[in-house]
């Protein structure tokens, strides 16, 4: 077979993320502006390039692909790709095929995503306050995103929550966040908000370092570390009072570079080797000029060997500009 794609700081790529759509339906006040220009739909991959892009991956090494957005949900024609991607589960190559979704269209999909090998999905839900909801995602239905997680476990499909924590938003409501989910079989991951694109805000205004948080919540709570790992960033803990996973990503304040094992490939065939910096490389030009696979390995390998050490983000009161200008929803976290 081909050589695993490993980088310069000897860390394997097993994990690919692809955005297959940088539109929403909703507006997080952290992910995007009020008002977004999308992308005209000649600059974004067809469902072909996208599968054939992943098959390339998964030829590397990949054994862990999850679909990302903007909100994967409304690209048309998605469910054709989980089908097609499932064959990879089949023959053993993919060890997971996921995504990380707002909810918003899960309850319509669930039982489909489930017929393609979907096992473990990630439910973007920063507040159970329907007001709040409203606040963050500027006018979001926290009973549709409900529905929709009830709808994928019905299915069978195990939920994790994603939280990013946002100071004096939903700060106070942490715990709660976790007991709840907890009570419903899923766990809970809590975020450090990340600067990524300007939204208009200042990220000072909402950064909540995550060791406040964990302080905190230490406080109610008693947490146990566990070595427990999916294969993404989060540290999780073990919360005797609900008897659930608790998981803290913390790019700012425990910066978790040193592990990564991850890519992240943009609905436009843009190749992001870090989620914080700018450096990328055109795997659509390759595609559409050169449709040969072995010119298409060679542009893999050429991405990976660029790929940087880590990120530099920092949120300050002297940075008054986003560390990395691109929006979250460009390459879904
Ligand atoms: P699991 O498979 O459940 O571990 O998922 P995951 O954490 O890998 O993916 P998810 O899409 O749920 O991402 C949760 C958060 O982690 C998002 O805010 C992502 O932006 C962030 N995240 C994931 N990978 C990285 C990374 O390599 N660097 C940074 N800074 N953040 C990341
Ligand atoms: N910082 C941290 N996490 C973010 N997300 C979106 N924007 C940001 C940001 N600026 C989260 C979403 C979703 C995941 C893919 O990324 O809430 O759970
Ligand atoms: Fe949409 Fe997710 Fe961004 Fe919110 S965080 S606007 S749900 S892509």
């Amino acid at each position: 077979g081909l050589a695993p794609l490993v980088d310069p700081f000897g860390r394997a790529i097993s994990y690919l993320r692809v955005s297959v759509t940088d539109r929403c339906d909703l507006r997080c006040v952290y992910c995007m502006s009020e008002h977004m220009t999308f992308l005209p739909k000649a600059d974004i991959l067809t469902l072909e390039e996208l599968d054939r892009l992943c098959a390339a991956f998964i030829a590397r090494g990949t054994r862990k692909l999850r679909i990302t957005g903007g909100e994967p949900l409304v690209r048309r024609g998605i469910m054709t790709l989980f089908g097609t991607l499932s064959r990879h589960l089949a023959s053993g190559a993919l060890e997971e095929l996921t995504l990380t979704t707002n909810g918003s269209q899960l309850d319509k999909h669930a039982a489909a995503l489930a017929d393609c090998g979907v096992r473990r999905i990630n439910v973007s839900l920063d507040t159970l306050d329907p007001q709040t909801f409203r606040d963050i995602t500027r006018w979001g239905d926290l009973d549709q995103v409900k529905a929709g997680i009830a709808a994928a476990q019905r299915a069978g499909i195990a939920v994790k929550i994603n939280a990013v924590a946002l100071k004096g938003v939903n700060e106070h409501e942490l715990g709660n966040l976790m007991v709840w989910a907890h009570g419903a079989g899923m766990d809970l991951t809590l975020i450090e908000v990340m600067p990524l694109g300007d939204i208009g805000e200042n990220r000072l205004d909402q950064y909540l370092p995550l060791s406040m948080v964990r302080a905190r919540l230490a406080e109610r709570f008693t947490l146990t570390e566990t070595d427990y790992r999916t294969g993404g960033p989060a540290r999780y803990v073990r919360v005797a009072e609900t008897g659930g996973r608790l998981g803290f990503i913390t790019p700012l304040t425990h910066n978790f570079c040193e592990s990564c094992n991850r890519v992240r490939l943009t609905c436009t065939g843009t190749l992001f080797m870090c989620l914080g910096q700018e450096d990328a490389a055109d795997l659509r030009a390759v595609l559409r000029t050169a449709p040969d696979e072995a010119t298409l390995h060679a542009a893999l390998d050429a991405a990976i060997a660029r790929k940087p050490k880590g990120h530099d983000f920092v949120i300050d009161r002297r940075r008054k500009r986003p560390a990395v200008a691109r929006h979250m929803s460009v390459t879904g976290g």
